[in-house]
């Protein structure tokens, strides 16, 4: 440190600065605010939440409440809304009248004479009708089911003992087989590879391995079939 600075800070006056300041007046503009009036916001808040004495946990169930209903609400519009697009969805994919019209098949059964088998078009494939008659409903019925290659009774194949609803399509290769030949009477024979099924359409030699299909069909007036 110079010399000059040494005396001067000698000389300097340093008890005045410790002195505390003198207070400062200010405008009144310019003291604290504490004329501002707060608000009272009490209206405004739940009767539960009012008192500064009592615990948010107390009170948190009916402040929960309002959320959940609107969260409830939401989820509940967004479900119907979702579920009404899924079924215009597919109301729109539905089949239309007319291809569902061509889904069955109607059939007048008066057009066939008893004993005799009728070949029908239906979704793409063949569909045998065949009226039986008594002794040829006598004859299935007889059949020991212990010795068919898939066991089913004639009464687990017809509605009705005189109509004999069928697919006409071999189980074995999908040929369509003939109706009244083969080795089994009022049967029906596969000539593709020899399968031979007998009046209710089982199979009964050949390699066709289960009987012919039948389909879903009803009765839904006298005289008429609806197969489909
Ligand atoms: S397709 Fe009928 S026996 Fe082969």
């Amino acid at each position: 440190m110079s010399k000059t600075l040494f005396l001067l800070s000698k000389r300097a006056p340093i008890l005045p600065l410790l002195r505390p300041p003198a207070p400062i007046s200010l405008p009144p503009s310019l003291q604290s605010h504490t004329d501002i009036q707060v608000p009272d916001f009490s209206p405004y808040r739940r009767n539960s939440c009012n008192n500064p004495g009592t615990h948010s946990s107390e009170s948190v169930d009916i402040r929960r409440l309002i959320p959940t209903m609107v969260a409830g609400t939401g989820l509940t519009i967004g479900a119907y809304a979702l579920k009404s697009e899924v079924i215009r969805h597919v109301v729109f994919m539905a089949p239309s009248a007319d291809v569902l019209a061509l889904a069955k098949i109607e059939i007048n059964l008066a057009d066939i004479p008893e004993g005799r088998n009728m070949t029908y078009k239906w979704r793409g494939k063949p569909l045998f009708v065949k009226h039986r008659s008594p002794e040829d409903i006598e004859r299935e019925r007889s059949v020991d089911v212990a010795t068919l290659r898939d066991p089913q009774h004639d009464d687990e194949r017809v509605k009705e003992p005189e109509w004999l609803v069928l697919i006409g399509v071999c189980t074995h290769l999908g040929c369509v087989p003939i109706s009244g030949a083969g080795d089994w009477p009022g049967g029906f024979y596969c000539p593709c590879h020899g399968s031979h099924f007998d009046g209710a359409g089982r199979v009964r030699k050949g390699p066709a391995p289960t009987n012919l299909v039948v389909p879903q069909y009803t009765f839904p007036s006298p005289g008429k079939l609806l197969v489909g």
